[in-house]
């Protein structure tokens, strides 16, 4: 990939984590348990994880809404305890902006927020413009955001969140894009490669292994508050084979004992898939050891790992009962 940002700008340390964890309730539920961060300054970085993972605890801690019970962040340098307000002056929350006035139009709102962090009256206007251009809603301006479509709408957020001046370098986007259709996601996506190609670092959360996959260049994957992975798309997918071979077993009895063993299962087509690097001679030799009298698969094909695969092998193991539930999970991506 040549894409820069999936590169990254400079290595230099723009968001950090040690060791965080987070209780809620009585008795007490451990929702993080030891989170480990670094993203690196103009990067685009995604916190991926089922719903319940720990990833908007994560952000609002790192956010300074939330303090861990025991860890250490730094964000833009500062501690995100001790230094919690040279943190909020450089980072921009998604779904902060609430503060949107529904009834006056996305220009209007522009530049009363300029105006709020004391821009004079020409500067806020030059903002707004600015802003709206950058984010393709010129043509929208004068338009009350009511109206906006959903991904006009995050755009809008997005802008507003770079209002002020100087612009904050770190954006955290919980969820971005969830709700929004193929087309505004795409557009959503766009805008944050921009703000990542412009030198600031995004943290985002999603549940669509897509996303993190097209978008980000490093991938955590957050599951019951611990990592289970991280790395780039390519690394973490390395780490399930490469490919995965998917069988078609001819009785419940042959699908059922080798259940255990795959990372993608479809019991409707007594479809199983196990992981594998792709060679004939590892193939054939897995063939053999799950078949040996040859009457238990019908059929095979090979695949290329998708994270849906990575996500599942890495996760599934934490519950019995995620051999039922992953191919709802990965239906939505
Ligand atoms: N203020 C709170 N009080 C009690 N429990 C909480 C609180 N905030 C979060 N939790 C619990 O912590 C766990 C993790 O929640 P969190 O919102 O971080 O998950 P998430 O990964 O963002 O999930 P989602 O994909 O649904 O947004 C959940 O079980 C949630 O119910
Ligand atoms: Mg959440």
């Amino acid at each position: 990939m040549t894409d820069p940002i999936r590169q990254g700008g400079d290595s230099a340390v723009t968001i950090e984590a040690y060791g965080l964890t987070k209780s809620y309730g009585k008795p007490a539920v451990r929702v993080l348990d030891g989170i480990d961060l670094q993203v690196g300054r103009g990067t685009v970085f995604a916190l991926l994880g089922p719903n319940g993972a720990g990833k908007t605890t994560t952000v609002r801690i790192l956010a300074t809404l939330t303090e861990a019970d025991s860890g250490t962040a730094r964000v833009a340098g500062y501690d995100v305890v001790a230094d919690r307000s040279s943190v909020r002056r450089s980072i921009s929350l998604t779904g902060q902006f609430a503060a949107v006035d529904e009834t006056q139009t996305g220009e209007e709102n522009l530049r009363m927020m300029a105006r709020l962090t004391g821009q004079s009256r020409a500067a806020a206007r030059h903002r707004a413009a600015e802003l709206l251009e950058r984010f393709d809603l010129t043509a929208a301006a004068r338009r009350p955001v009511r109206t906006y479509s959903g991904g006009m709408r995050r755009r809008l957020d997005l802008a507003a969140g770079l209002v002020g001046s100087p612009e904050p370098g770190v954006f955290f986007l919980d969820e971005p894009t969830t709700g929004l259709d193929p087309r505004s996601r795409q557009e959503l996506w766009e805008a944050v490669r921009e703000l990542a190609a412009r030198g600031a670092t995004v943290l985002l959360t999603t549940q669509y292994l897509e996303e993190a996959d097209r978008l980000a260049g490093r991938i955590a994957l957050l599951n019951r508050g611990r990592i289970a992975a991280e790395g780039t798309a390519a690394d973490l997918k390395s780490r399930v084979g490469g490919h995965r071979l998917d069988l078609v077993l001819t009785s419940q009895e042959a699908y059922l004992k080798l259940a255990g063993r795959a990372v993608h299962h479809s019991p409707e087509t007594l479809t199983l898939g196990i992981p594998t690097d792709g060679s004939a001679a590892q193939v054939r030799a897995l063939l053999d050891e799950i078949d040996p009298a040859g009457r238990e698969i019908e059929r095979f094909s090979l695949h290329s790992v998708t994270l849906d695969d990575v996500f599942l092998a890495l996760t599934s193991n934490a519950s019995t009962t995620d051999a039922t539930t992953t191919p709802e999970a990965s239906a939505h991506v």
